[in-house]
């Protein structure tokens, strides 16, 4: 189905989730949402990977049927814990077997009327330059699918990419390694005038604006619907775009004010932050130990 590219009246609404980690789930975060999704009927939800804790099997069979039950068109990106870790045949010979309850859903683009949403995948099944695999990394064969999916739209077709890891290559504070072939892939989606890449693997939200030599790239991360909370409490992202231009809320369980939910820097995972200058937001929440599994 191609997106009805004259229809740029309609403000669009996105539900943006992430991180739902079935297994260590919230499940008053996950009944919120799934409620507010009944309820307001967005045009389109958008989930942004860590599905699981552990790729278990009962976790999927969950996170499954809890997707499966949703009100609205979505679209499931996986996450570094959607791969198994224990199954070494699976891992590297079968990675997507058990999202096939839902396999519409994972890695599918939406078309809504002038806008697409198109998928990248930043989840690897190993990474030779370092471990463990936790990280993102943009392949060039996935960079490639990517591209001639938004290079097949419809001329004028508004895009929004959705990944599971932030693309930013290196943290600013030490240049530590974040998201292998994220500059490059940041410069070009650039290019090609993607409204933003929409990603999760924080645990925190945030909505910032990245410079690259081919123009400026913007980035809405959502927070997690899981216990596995990092600085602010569970979250998802509304986003309602009107015309070229995206609003974004950080709506949340305990009525915290956007402004507070947002990180202004993507750290390194979704551990808590510990040491000074790591970036915490303003609402304080950081538990008091360490999510119990990581
Ligand atoms: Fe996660
Ligand atoms: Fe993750």
């Amino acid at each position: 189905m191609n997106p009805e590219v004259s229809d740029h009246s309609r403000p669009l609404r996105l539900f943006h989730l992430s991180d739902v980690h079935f297994g260590l789930e919230d499940p008053a975060a996950i009944a919120w949402a799934e409620q507010a999704i009944a309820r307001e009927k967005p045009d389109a939800v958008a989930i942004t990977g860590d599905l699981t804790m552990r790729a278990r099997h009962h976790e999927f069979d969950a996170a499954c049927a809890w997707i499966k039950g949703l009100k609205a068109p979505v679209t499931v990106e996986i996450g570094n814990h959607d791969i198994p870790y224990f199954n070494l045949y699976q891992r590297f010979f079968d990675p997507y077997r058990r999202f096939r309850a839902i396999e519409r859903q994972v890695e599918a683009q939406l078309d809504l009327p002038g806008l697409a949403i198109v998928p990248l995948r930043t989840t690897t099944r190993a990474q030779w330059q370092r471990f463990p695999w936790s990280n993102g990394w943009v392949t060039d064969a996935a960079l490639r699918e990517t591209l001639a999916a938004i290079d097949a739209l419809p001329q004028g077709t508004r895009v929004l990419v959705a990944a599971h890891h932030p693309l930013l290559e290196r943290r600013a504070r030490d240049n530590k390694l974040l998201t292998i072939n994220g500059s490059r892939t940041m410069e070009i989606l650039a290019g090609r005038k993607v409204m933003a890449v929409l990603s999760g693997h924080i645990h925190d939200a945030f909505d910032i604006t990245e410079q690259t030599p081919s123009g400026p790239l913007r980035m809405i991360g959502a927070g997690t619907l899981s216990r596995r909370i990092r600085s602010t409490p569970p979250s998802f992202n509304e986003i309602t775009i009107t015309g070229e231009e995206i609003h974004v809320v950080a709506r949340n369980l305990e009525h915290v004010p956007t402004a507070a939910m947002q990180i202004d820097e993507v750290p390194e995972n979704a551990l808590p932050p510990r040491q000074p200058g790591e970036p915490v937001a303003p609402v304080g929440a950081v538990p008091p130990v360490d999510p119990p599994v990581h």
